[in-house]
């Protein structure tokens, strides 16, 4: 008999379920609302609220005169902020408290003199957002070699201070590694550990299942970066399928495994989670319904 688990962390995380909870909301007041980027990545949530009418736009000044901006939970420039006040723009902010701390810090201690460091992904939305709190000289390090590397490079004298924050969604070891080069190369470095708990712990359960089964099921918008960092790291451990819906579900050979587990990156809602179960339900009817039925009551 095959046994299933679905991890307790899949799914939106706060901040997410947050944003969408606002868009919602406006949609309740039959107010127009328009999303600085898409408010998560998962492309049939975008679709959904699309069909609702809410508009993706990529600037403050795409707005229609009747429309409400949000700002996603990956947060914003302070030079949109600006934008949004200057032209008189009704908004509301979704950014996640989380991120906004971090902005807070950077603001802080940019403004004190430090230079800020932010181990993450340069391109990611949320760092570019981080970025835009800095007053100062910003740099953006991928990785612990990156981190070494600029340290080689920049021209700041023995006592000028750093700090180092990193992007909410950043991979706990790579964080690890980058701790132990900014203590060696950066000595007067300021630490602020500001990877986001709800990741660490979706990233830990994720590890955890995947070394307790056979095939591991990662549900989630196959451009979302925290999706793409649970398959990696299931992967490391065992044969693992990452897929947007449950229509991929049939394209997958159970026949191999007996013990599969779930999970489902950040921006997952939870209708999806729920269909793909009850996708899995019906092509492996039999004895794993019983393991089903529970799994559809937790999802
Ligand atoms: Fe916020 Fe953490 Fe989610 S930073 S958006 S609760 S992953």
């Amino acid at each position: 008999m095959k046994q299933y688990t679905l991890a307790k962390t899949a799914g939106f995380c706060f901040g997410v379920n947050r944003a969408v909870d606002l868009v919602y909301d406006l949609i309740a007041k039959q107010k127009k609302a328009a999303t600085l980027g898409p408010i998560i990545h998962n492309p049939q949530m975008v679709e959904e609220l699309s069909k609702k009418g809410v508009r993706i736009i990529s600037s403050p000044l795409e707005a229609q005169p009747d429309e409400c901006v949000v700002i996603r939970s990956h947060g914003v420039c302070q030079s949109v902020y600006d934008e949004l006040t200057a032209h008189r723009i009704t908004y509301v902010d979704a950014t996640c408290p989380f991120v906004a701390k971090i902005h807070r810090i950077v603001e802080r201690e940019s403004k004190a003199g430090a230079v800020i460091l932010i181990a993450g992904d340069p391109d990611h939305p949320e760092v570019q957002g981080i970025k835009g709190h800095a007053s100062g000289p910003v740099f953006v390090a991928r990785d612990a070699k990156e981190l070494k590397d600029l340290s080689d490079t920049l021209e700041f004298s023995q006592n000028t201070p750093f700090v180092l924050v990193a992007q909410t969604t950043y991979h706990t070891s790579f964080w690890r590694e980058c701790l132990e080069i900014a203590r060696k190369h950066y000595t007067n470095v300021k630490i602020f550990d500001t990877i986001c708990s709800a990741t660490s712990e979706r990233q830990s359960e994720a590890a955890r299942l995947a070394a307790e089964n056979d095939l591991m099921i990662v549900i989630g918008g196959k451009h979302s970066s925290n999706t793409q960092k649970l398959r990696a790291l299931c992967a490391a451990y065992c044969e693992t399928v990452l897929i947007e819906t449950s229509a991929e579900i049939k394209d997958i050979d159970f026949s191999a495994y007996d013990k599969i587990g779930i999970t489902a990156g950040a921006s997952t809602p939870a209708h999806i989670i729920k269909e793909v179960l009850k996708t899995m339900s019906e092509i492996l009817r039999n004895e794993e319904n019983e393991d089903f039925a529970t799994l559809l009551e937790q999802s």
